[in-house]
C-alpha cells in the first residue's frame, strides 16, 4: 500500500466516524427503511386498527402542526430540528422507540411552560387524540410504516374529507393559525375553495395555485381521488 492509498483510507475512515455522530437513525429491528426513509404515505396492506402507522397519521400530523413557515420546515427548522420526513425526524429530534416518556418530541407537547410546550402559542396544543397518536407510535418502536386506510368510495364529507382536513391540513388552517386566512375547520370554507377550483389546484399542485399541503409531499392518488368524487357529488356536508 503506498503512503497516498494509506492516507486516503485514514481520511476515509475519519470522515465514517465523524458522519456517524450526526445523529443517525440507527437501522431499528422492525424498520422499513423505504426509500431512504422517505416513503410516500400509503402501504400496500391493509391497516390493523392497533397500530399508529407513520405515514399515515404521524407525519401529516407533524407537517401540520409543527412544520409550518418559521418552524420546522426545510427552510427555518428552529434550533435545527425539521419535522418534515421520517429521515430528519429521526435524525433532529430525540425519539427513543419504545419510550415516548424518555422522547422529547413527546415530552414538549405536554409540556405546562409556554416557552416550552409544542407547538407553541398563539398554535393550539395537540389534541389528547393526537398526542395519543404520536405517543402511541413511538411505544410501537417509531417504526417508518404504512398502511392503505383510503377507500374511494366513501365520500362524504365526515367520512372522506374531515380527516383527510384534520390530518394534512388543520394544524395550518385553523382559527389560532390562519394561513392564507383560510380556516379549513369550517365546512362553508372547503365547500368554498371546493366550488373555485383552489382545492383540487392546490393539491393537485396545478401551476398558479401554492401547493397543498405545503412543505409536504403530494397527497396519495386515493386521498385526491376521494376530495374529487365527494366535489363532484357536490361537495355537501353530508
Ligand atoms: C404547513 C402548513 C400548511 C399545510 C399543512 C397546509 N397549508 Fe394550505 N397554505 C399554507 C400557507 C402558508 C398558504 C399561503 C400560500 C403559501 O405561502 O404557500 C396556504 C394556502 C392555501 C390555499 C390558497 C388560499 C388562497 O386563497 O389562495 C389553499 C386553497 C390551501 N392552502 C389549502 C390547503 C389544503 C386543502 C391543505 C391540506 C390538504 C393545506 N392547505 C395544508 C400553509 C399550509
Amino acid at each position: 500500500m503506498n503512503k497516498l492509498t494509506l492516507f486516503a483510507g485514514i481520511a476515509c475512515i475519519v470522515t465514517m466516524f465523524a458522519l456517524s455522530c450526526k445523529h443517525e437513525p440507527e437501522e431499528l429491528p422492525g424498520v422499513t427503511n423505504n426509500n431512504n426513509g422517505n416513503v410516500v404515505t400509503g402501504g400496500e396492506q391493509a391497516c390493523s386498527v392497533d397500530t399508529v402507522y407513520f405515514q399515515n397519521k404521524v407525519l401529516p400530523l407533524l407537517i401540520s402542526n409543527c412544520a409550518k413557515s418559521d418552524c420546522h420546515d426545510a427552510i427555518s427548522h428552529q434550533d435545527d430540528i425539521q419535522l418534515t420526513s421520517y429521515l430528519t425526524i429521526m435524525n433532529t429530534v430525540d425519539v427513543d422507540p419504545g419510550d415516548p416518556n424518555g422522547s422529547e418530541l413527546y415530552k414538549v407537547l405536554n409540556e405546562t411552560d409556554p416557552n416550552k410546550i409544542m407547538p407553541p402559542p398563539p398554535s393550539t396544543p395537540l389534541t389528547a387524540a393526537e398526542k395519543n397518536i404520536i405517543y402511541t407510535w413511538i411505544l410501537q418502536g417509531a417504526k417508518n410504516n404504512a398502511c392503505n386506510d383510503c377507500d374511494t368510495t366513501t365520500i362524504t364529507y365526515s367520512g372522506a374529507m374531515l380527516p383527510i382536513i384534520n390530518t394534512h391540513c388543520k394544524g395550518c388552517h385553523n382559527p389560532a393559525f390562519l394561513s392564507a386566512g383560510l380556516d379549513l375547520t369550517a365546512y362553508a370554507n372547503v365547500s368554498n375553495i371546493a366550488q373555485n377550483g383552489k382545492l383540487m389546484g392546490t393539491i393537485n399542485h396545478v401551476t398558479g395555485y401554492p401547493a397543498m399541503p405545503r412543505g409536504a409531499n403530494k397527497l396519495n392518488d386515493c386521498r385526491i381521488t376521494q376530495i374529487r368524487n365527494w366535489i363532484a357529488a357536490g361537495a355537501q356536508n353530508n
